[in-house]
């Protein structure tokens, strides 16, 4: 491996990530538990990066791998605040980016995300691009949809339906409907749930999702 320099710690999970400074370069450095876990990232960081919605891989080796440094917005700050502004159009773009994103994984890998954490996302001149490819499996398409769902509803700023607009988008752009990810997204609730100390009601809130796809109510006024 290269010689770099460290300048910032970001995660220390899982595996370590390192914002590190290599022949006067930033890069990020993630060291993994084991060798295997580095050549899987690295692995589909290559196949994404051809597109561009991935950053390129500049070294992989042992249990370390080096990859490109994307400067640009986090996805959950840019999310929450277009949920605290109630900003519909900046929740829609938001919603087409991401699957724009999503379709490119499905594309060039044959795998989904199989966990979506709106951390693992960087807004980038018009592109959303992925940056955490640890968790990435053979799956449906339709469970990173409801993974993104439950992500919204967890990490919008104020009441739940704050983020629907999002939601609607994204369902639009996977042309499946609420009913078809419900029982999906259920799963991923509780799992949430379980895991965050959060009052969260769940009896309304899938009584609300229930009733998503009825156009009786427009919830767009509720917000
Ligand atoms: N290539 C990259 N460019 C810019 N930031 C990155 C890059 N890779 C990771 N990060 C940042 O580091 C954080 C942690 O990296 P990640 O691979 O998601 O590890 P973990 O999920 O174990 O915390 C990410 O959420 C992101 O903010
Ligand atoms: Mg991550």
């Amino acid at each position: 491996m290269r010689s770099y320099q460290i300048i910032s710690a970001l995660s220390s999970k899982v595996k370590q990530v390192y914002r590190v400074r290599c022949a006067d370069i930033d890069c990020i450095l993630k060291i993994y538990p084991d060798a295997e876990s580095a050549a899987k990232e690295a692995e589909i960081a290559r196949k994404v990066s051809m597109t561009g919605y991935a950053p390129k891989v500049i070294e992989c080796e042992d249990n370390k791998a080096l990859f490109e440094y994307i400067e640009g917005d986090n996805f959950n700050e840019v999310f929450r605040l277009a949920t605290m502004t109630d900003d519909v159009a900046g929740m829609e773009l938001l919603a087409s980016r991401l699957s724009i994103f999503l379709q490119m994984i499905y594309s060039f890998t044959d795998c989904v995300m199989k966990r979506v954490d709106f951390n693992n996302y960087i807004v980038k001149e018009g592109r959303v691009i992925g940056v955490d490819f640890s968790e990435v499996d053979d799956g449906m398409p339709y469970e990173d949809l409801a993974g993104a769902i439950t992500c919204a509803l967890f990490n919008g700023v104020g009441e739940y339906y704050s983020c629907f607009p999002f939601i609607q988008k994204l369902l639009d752009c996977f042309k499946l409907r609420m009913m078809d990810v419900i029982n999906e997204i259920k799963v991923k609730i509780d799992s949430v749930s379980k895991n965050t100390k959060g009052n969260l009601d769940r009896e309304l809130l899938l009584d609300s999702l229930a009733n998503f796809d009825e156009k009786c109510v427009d919830w767009r006024k509720l917000i």
